[in-house]
């Protein structure tokens, strides 16, 4: 078991990645550190001495950070007699991943029966605290026609019913060409007149005569391999949004494998993150709404929001 006093932060990563690297799927290593609510407001780096030894002080965000980074969870720390804790990794199962699925019905890959659909982004912090904010800043509760492309089962939806006291007097139409999945939005919502689901094909929104809407949302999907991001978001904004109209768009910047969601985007030929495409398509839909004079706002961590809202002509 490794036991870190003053070692620094670069020496534990090469030391426990040579460990992870030896162990098998969900098997754990150990080890002991500075019990970190042994201090506070102190930054990682601080030296703290307890009966003549020295340790580096870091935080409990530190160490599930370097967890993550390990490709790791960590599981409850030990607590010890002299102001050490014992810490546990569990190496994640990485291939435990529905971007690894190949399906038969490619439509069905974010389908009821999907191993996607076991992800509930709205028990996710980091994800639900920046929706909600893009919400706020595109005023929600003053919107009345929402257009959503890739509801799939409407968790968007449901997260402002749960949240808008106008919700009700809002219109809501939602677009996702995954049978399954619409079909569980639809009986989510079959005593809601205001909201209207859509089996269709993106690709194929004109055949639907939608008409323009106040406010357009559409997370982790614009992206999608059968989709033309450029000219699509473009087409939205010419022939779907409203002279006033808002936009709030999702990007994923991680990748959700063995019950975690992991920090950083995953790009074809990486072993790593890498965030290159998800920054060059953010930077294009910012420049375009920019010169349509629309005020524009990134924010988020493991979902990157973009937020647009137009500019008045008289600011
Ligand atoms: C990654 S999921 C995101 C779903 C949801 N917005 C979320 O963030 O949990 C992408 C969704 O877009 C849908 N989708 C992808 N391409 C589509 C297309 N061409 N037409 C309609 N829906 C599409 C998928 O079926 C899926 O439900």
């Amino acid at each position: 078991m490794n036991y870190f006093t003053t070692e620094p932060m670069h020496h534990i990563i090469d030391t426990l990645q040579t460990a992870v690297d030896n162990l098998g799927v969900h098997e754990t290593l150990s080890c002991v550190v500075l019990n970190p609510d042994c201090a506070t407001s102190t930054y990682a780096g601080s030296i703290i001495t307890y009966n003549r030894t020295r340790y580096i002080y870091r935080g409990y965000k530190a160490w599930v950070d370097l967890a993550q980074l390990l490709r790791c969870r960590m599981l409850t720390p030990i607590l010890n007699h002299d102001h050490t804790v014992t810490l546990h990794f569990q190496k994640l199962d990485i291939d435990d991943s529905f971007h690894h699925l190949d399906v038969t019905t490619p439509t069905e890959k974010y389908g009821t029966q999907s191993h996607f659909s076991k992800i509930n982004k709205h028990e996710e912090p980091a994800f639900v605290a920046a929706y909600l904010k893009a919400l706020q800043a595109v005023h929600i509760s003053q919107r009345t026609n929402v257009l959503n492309l890739g509801i799939n089962n409407a968790d968007e939806f449901a997260l402002i019913q749960n949240t808008c006291n106008t919700f009700e007097s809002i219109s809501f139409t939602g677009i996702d060409y995954c049978d399954s999945a619409i079909t569980a939005a639809q009986k989510r919502f079959q005593n809601s007149p205001n909201v209207t689901l859509f089996r269709h094909d993106i690709n194929e929104l004109h055949t639907l005569n939608l008409g323009c809407f106040d406010l357009i949302v559409s997370i982790g999907t614009l992206q999608s391999s059968g989709l033309h991001f450029k000219p699509l978001f473009m087409s939205l904004i010419q022939q779907y949004l409203r002279a006033d109209g808002a936009v709030i768009l999702g990007f994923p910047n991680c990748r959700w494998s063995d019950g975690e969601m992991l920090y950083g985007a995953q790009a074809p030929n990486y072993r790593y993150s890498e965030l290159s495409l998800v920054i060059k398509d953010i930077y294009f839909c910012k420049k375009y709404l920019q010169q349509h004079r629309f005020r524009v706002t990134l924010t988020g961590k493991e979902y990157l929001f973009l937020t647009a809202t137009r500019i008045s002509k008289s600011s």
